[in-house]
């Protein structure tokens, strides 16, 4: 282990403890960027010396790499570890987690965010059933039946399932009678979706914030949703999803982190008309879209859909041959604000016209718009044709 690591980062220090104590010692001589411990520590937990940590040396990376299986030891592990590696992987998928969450983060925002963010007390770990769901998805003989299982374990998802599958948004006038006919109907693509929306308002429901975390979620997949429906099938518009689902997630993590800051700043941008992402550059030097970038940092999301989070609200430079993935949520962002605001915002056909969609845009307001009759056909034609 130590030479592995040695090899691969002659720049970084190792320092090894025995013990709990031994740790909480060494921490105290010197901080660390990374802890990394076991579960089972001779005595003490190591959800213990997790929650020290977190207590004392708050901007420190807490990672848990384990051989105790997926049980409640993991959950709670998960509460107070911001990566859980299990062991018998490779080291490799240790370093992986590591090397990942610190450069990923510290490429994309500066280290003062980092700290920010990790030192956040209530932060919550990754979604639980959406990487499941994301292997099952990739697998080619998974079937509806398979899904449906898996979604059957969580009460919360299979009643958002049921719900969405029997309600006008599909058109149908029959009710599922089965989870897995419940996800047929929905679509794949809709399930992905609609599964890590929940999660997503699950983990924030538990910690205390004054936003809304309900409607929020329900933009963000209002967001992914149209994203997704505005590139051609394949990967970048799986990504887009991902992006579109996510991209206010750090309006959550500002919420929880210090909500009066957030609800001054939020008031500033109502009372001037300056859009949020100033007003936060201006008063805390970062804006939402850099905080809920660095929390899927280090929750070792894809970086592809880290840096749409990140530019969410940035015209993408650069090719106006097609529209890329981060185009497609920036534009799917304003065109929900236009579609709920219900009056025309000038500023986004300036921006369509410059990346070269000005035509779209009819087809892509009536999507956005939330949804009538008309809307509901066509939305029942795409899934009937993707079905
Ligand atoms: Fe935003
Ligand atoms: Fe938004």
């Amino acid at each position: 282990m130590r030479r592995v690591f040695a090899s691969r980062h002659p720049d970084w220090s190792l320092r090894t403890a025995a013990s709990a104590a031994e740790a909480v010692q060494l921490l105290e001589e010197e901080a660390a960027d990374v802890v990394v411990t076991d579960l089972a520590l001779g005595g003490v937990d190591g959800v213990e010396l997790l929650g020290v940590v977190l207590e004392r040396w708050p901007g420190t990376l807490r990672i848990v790499f384990t051989g105790h299986g997926t049980g409640p030891e993991v959950v709670r592990a998960a509460a107070v570890a911001h990566q859980v590696v299990p062991k018998g992987t490779e080291t490799c998928a240790l370093f992986g987690a590591i090397e990942g969450a610190l450069e990923r983060s510290d490429l994309i925002v500066d280290r003062a965010m980092r700290g920010w963010v990790l030192a956040c007390h209530e932060l919550p770990s990754g979604p639980s059933l959406w990487p499941q769901l994301e292997r099952a998805l990739q697998e080619p003989k998974t079937t509806a039946a398979d899904l449906a299982a898996l979604i059957e374990r969580d009460p919360a998802v299979t009643a958002r399932v049921l719900q969405l599958a029997s309600s006008a948004y599909f058109n149908v006038s029959r009710r599922p009678s089965s989870v897995t006919q419940a996800t047929q109907w929905i679509g794949v693509n809709n399930l992905r979706g609609l599964v890590l929306s929940v999660e997503l308002a699950r983990l924030f429901s538990r910690v205390p914030t004054t936003l809304d975390v309900e409607r929020l979620a329900m933009n963000g997949f209002r967001v992914g949703s149209l994203a997704m429906a505005m590139l051609p099938d394949g990967p970048d518009a799986q990504r887009a999803l991902m992006g579109g689902i996510l991209h206010d997630l750090g309006l959550l993590v500002r919420g929880m982190r210090c909500p009066e800051a957030l609800l001054a700043d939020m008031d500033t941008s109502a009372q001037t008309g300056t859009p949020l992402q100033h007003v936060e550059r201006t008063m805390r030097g970062f804006t939402h879209a850099e905080a809920g970038a660095a929390l899927l940092g280090l929750w070792g999301i894809d970086e592809r859909v880290v840096s749409i989070v990140r530019d969410h609200h940035q015209l993408p430079r650069g090719s106006t041959e097609h529209l890329t993935d981060a185009g497609a949520v920036y534009l799917a962002d304003l065109l929900i604000a236009e579609a709920d605001e219900g009056s025309p915002n000038p500023r986004l056909d300036v921006d369509a016209s410059w990346l070269g969609v000005e035509d779209q845009m009819p087809r892509w307001r009536r999507l956005a718009a939330p949804p009538a009759e008309e809307v509901r056909q066509e939305r029942a034609q795409l899934q009937a044709a993707a079905r």
